[in-house]
């Protein structure tokens, strides 16, 4: 993946930051760059964190933090994607931070994805498995119930070979489905339904827009399909 791709993005994305703006703050290595440049722009600006590594490095870059029952809503969101189709719709959750990055995202008016090029894709699931939150007395039931439904699914391990736990205590699972995920919208919610499945990392047409970069070069892609008039109402116009 290019440093310098998501370096772009992350940096693209800082100059849609306003003063007095409330943020979703993503979490990941493209994110890493928007958050230097945030600091570096000396905005007056507050962020909730979408995961304990992007608070820490919030702090020592001197961002300002909030918390999610601080504000009503969000000015804006900026977040990293594993995948990204055509839709805008994203696999996420290959850094562990899915519940609240997707807590965040939907607490957002506006939600911007960045992203290498290389992210880009025609079906979810494809290139990358999906990744699944789960709390840990549901491994198991959650797994076969998956596995029932045609998913090949594995239990992540961190680097000690540990069962991964993300910031809220859960399990992660990493689903990979033959062929990609035809419905995203369907096989989101389907999931979400299953007890113990806290989210999936499927975040279906949330964004309004994403940064997709080729080197240093910042292409702004919209859905394929354009937003009704009272989408557009509801995002000032995005
Ligand atoms: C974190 O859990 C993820 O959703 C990241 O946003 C995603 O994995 C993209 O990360 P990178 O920017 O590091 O590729």
């Amino acid at each position: 993946m290019s440093e310098q791709g998501k370096r772009a993005a992350g940096r693209a994305a800082a100059e849609l930051v306003e003063p007095g703006m409330r943020l979703g703050l993503g979490t990941g290595s493209t994110v890493e760059h928007l958050l230097v440049a945030l600091a570096e722009r000396r905005l007056d600006v507050a962020g909730v964190p979408t995961s304990e590594a992007t608070a820490a490095r919030c702090r020592e870059l001197g961002l300002p933090l909030i918390t999610p029952d601080e504000v009503d809503e969000l000015d804006l969101a900026i977040d990293g994607a594993d995948e990204i189709d055509p839709q805008l719709s994203a696999t996420k959750g290959g850094g562990g931070a899915l519940l609240r990055e997707k807590v965040v995202a939907s607490m957002a008016r506006r939600f911007v994805l960045i992203a290498d090029r290389e992210k880009l894709v025609e079906r979810l699931g494809d290139s990358f498995p999906l990744p699944i939150e789960v709390v840990p007395f549901a491994i198991a039931p959650v797994t076969r119930e998956l596995r029932s439904r045609g998913f090949d699914v594995q239990v992540r391990h961190n680097e000690d070979g540990q069962e991964s736990r993300t910031d809220n205590g859960n399990a992660l699972l990493a689903a990979r489905y033959p062929g990609g995920i035809e419905d995203p919208a369907v096989t989101d919610v389907t999931l979400t339904l299953l007890p113990g499945v806290a989210a999936s990392g499927l975040f279906v047409e949330l964004a309004q827009l994403a940064l997709i970069a080729s080197g240093d070069d910042v292409e702004v892609v919209r859905p394929a399909s354009e937003p009704t008039s009272e989408e557009r109402e509801e995002t000032g116009g995005w």
